[in-house]
Order: C-alpha cells, then structure tokens, then sequence
C-alpha cells in the first residue's frame, strides 16, 4: 500500500530577532539586527498510511502545530522532504487543500456571524463539492451527532464545543483523504471531549479518513489512536503502536490510595508533601526497587511500582502498617505515566 503521508527527516526553524536592552539597544537594533536560530522541528520522519488514525504528541512548544503546519503547505520545511498525497504540500497550496482538512482548536474557519449552514455553503463552492455529496454528508452528520440542529446557528451564538463540532464536520465536507486536527479537544469539558472523539472515531471509520491528531490530552489518544507519534523540542522519541507502548510497561502497576486524612480538600502542596513522604520511606523499605515512586494524581496519592521489582501486595502491606488506608483502587500505569518515563529515558 502506498502511503498518504511521508515525511523525511524534515527541519524548520524560525529566526528570532534578539532585543538589546534599554534605550541605546534599541537604537542599534534600527541599524543592525541580532538574529537566534530556533528549531521548531529537528530530523522528524515518518510514514502514514491510509486510514490510519495518529496521535501526534508533545508538551507545549514540542513543534506539534509546525508540523501540521508543513503538512498542509501553510509553512515551507528550512530542508526535508514532504509528500501528502503525492503531491509537496508547500508548492501547490490550492491543489493540496482539495484533498485534506484541517482544523486548528479555538480558531474556527467557519463564519462568525453566518448561520453554519451558510458557512457550509461557502465551503461547498471553494471546494466544488458536488450536490449529492454535499447533501448526503448533511444528513450523515445529522443522523451521527444531531448536527441539523445547529445548521441554523451561527458561530456566535455557540458554545466553543459546538463550535468546534461543526469545524470537524467542515473539514469532512469535502470527503478529503487526510483530516488533520491540532489540538480539537482543548478547553472542552469531559462530555464535549467524549462526544468529540465519538464523532472523529466515527468519521474516521465510516470514511476511511486519516487522521493526524495533536494533543496534549491522552485521554483524547487512549480513546482513539492505534499509533502514537510523541515529539519533544522538534524530536522524535517515539513512534509505535500504543499497545506495544503498554505491553513494554505490562510489569507497571499503579495503587491510588487515601489515607485517614481528607485528601479531597486537602492542599495540592500538602499532598504533594505527603506523597513526597511516603516515597521516602518506601525507598527505604524497599532498596532495590528502582521504578518505586509516589505522587499526586487528582486528590488521590498514586504508588508507582514494578512487579519483577517489588511485589504489590509487599508494598501494599508494608505502606498499611504505617498508615491507616481509607480508600484504594489499582489501576494500569497510565498512559501519562508512560510518556513521562519516555522523558526521562527509561525506554528507546
Ligand atoms: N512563527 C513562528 N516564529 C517563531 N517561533 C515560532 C513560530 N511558530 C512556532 N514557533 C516556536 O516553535 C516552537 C514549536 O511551536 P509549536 O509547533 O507551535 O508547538 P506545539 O504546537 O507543539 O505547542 C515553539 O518554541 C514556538 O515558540
Ligand atoms: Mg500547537
């Protein structure tokens, strides 16, 4: 199968005017200027193929939205290579923009004072959708989310979660072969995000779209990427399937705990110091674990450890003689917990 997407070791940086300070730097800066050189995306390659679903990943300022934004065509790569559906994104824009969609989170391409419909319309003329296709995705939207319902609205009257509901169905308009979607889910509430990812999992399914997805959110990956991609300061670290990311972590186990105190009003500092303790003193009590951690994961203090390491219920009943547990639950290591022990270098 041929790929949709191929990306060879490609580079962008951004040149930034350096600022002299005070009066007399600023004068010089008129007549010679002091450029630094940023790399925003540094050797990034990779290869999706159709209908793939992927979950571009990285903490703020990574180089996600560079990215993407050399995916499209709307930034130039300083060198590499980039073929989105056979064809160099950057050279020809207006080609390029017939097969793919893009939604940027919190900025709409819909019309802010026009009912979506309209919006829709105007979509459909820049796209020369044609009539029947046009009209079936109408009705496929409604029948999936409802969307009929907020034809008539314009972007004005809507909440930003239904907002970005019909910027997802916008970029779908047109049937395009790659949807990419930087950041969709931000500043949503937890029933506006799971009926976002519904909608993408669906459309990616039914249409057999792919979909490169950023986010800082994993829950928005746990619920809809088989692959993930993670970047960090314009770098690769990761690119494999999520289940192979979680099998390499299978010896994890997490124990989320509270103690007789009352954690849920407690302060974050306090809890943290708490966790801080109890890492302690588990370190002392067990030498050899080296994966043994403690931390504060939303008002519980959540035990970290590796069972070829130390065994859970050891720890279990080592932590119950100190302290009175009120409540406890055990989870999987969380796919948070797994990118952060990629930053730290405990996985190639
Ligand atoms: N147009 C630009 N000019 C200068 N620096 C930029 C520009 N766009 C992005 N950057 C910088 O490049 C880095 C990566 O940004 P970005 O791709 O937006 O990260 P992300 O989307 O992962 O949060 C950041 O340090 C950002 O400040
Ligand atoms: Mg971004």
């Amino acid at each position: 199968m041929e790929s949709v997407i191929k990306i060879e070791h490609i580079n962008k940086e951004f040149k930034i005017l350096k600022k002299r300070e005070g009066l007399k730097g600023s004068i010089k800066d008129l007549f010679s200027r002091d450029y630094s050189t940023l790399k925003a995306v540094n050797d990034i390659s990779m290869e999706i193929m159709p209908g793939e679903m992927v979950g571009y990943l990285g903490p703020n300022g990574a180089g996600k939205s560079t990215t993407i934004k050399m995916m499209t065509g709307i930034l130039k790569p300083t060198s590499g290579k980039i073929i989105v559906n056979g064809k160099v994104p950057y050279t020809n824009r207006t080609q390029n923009a017939e097969d793919i969609g893009v939604v940027f989170g919190q900025r709409t391409q819909l019309w802010w004072a026009l009912p979506v419909i309209e919006s829709f319309n105007i979509l459909k003329e820049i796209y020369r959708i044609d009539k029947k296709t046009y009209q079936d995705n109408l009705e496929y939207f409604d029948a999936l989310i409802g969307a009929g319902e907020l034809y008539q609205k314009t972007v004005r009257q809507m909440s930003l979660g239904q907002r970005t509901l019909c910027d997802i169905l916008a970029s779908f308009l047109h049937n395009p072969s790659v949807v990419f979607l930087d950041e969709p889910t931000i500043g949503l509430d937890v029933s506006m995000k799971s009926k976002i990812r519904e909608l993408i999992r669906a459309l990616n399914k039914e249409k057999g779209t792919t979909v490169i997805l950023t986010t800082h959110d994993m829950g928005d990956v746990d619920a809809l990427c088989s692959r993930i991609v993670i970047i960090d300061k314009g770098k690769m670290i990761y690119d494999n399937s999520i289940e192979k990311l979680r099998s390499f972590f299978g010896d994890y186990r997490t124990v989320k705990l509270k103690f007789n105190k009352k954690e849920e009003v407690m302060q974050t500092e306090a809890l943290e110091k708490e966790a801080e303790d109890l890492q302690s003193f588990l370190k002392s009590q067990f030498k050899g674990a080296k994966s043994l951690s403690a931390s504060v994961d939303d008002k519980w203090i959540s035990v970290l450890l590796k069972e070829d390491e130390v065994h859970m219920m050891k720890v279990i009943n080592c932590i119950q003689e100190k302290k009175k547990i009120r409540d406890m639950t055990l989870e999987e290591i969380s796919t948070e917990s797994v990118i952060k022990k990629i930053y730290e270098g405990d996985i190639q």
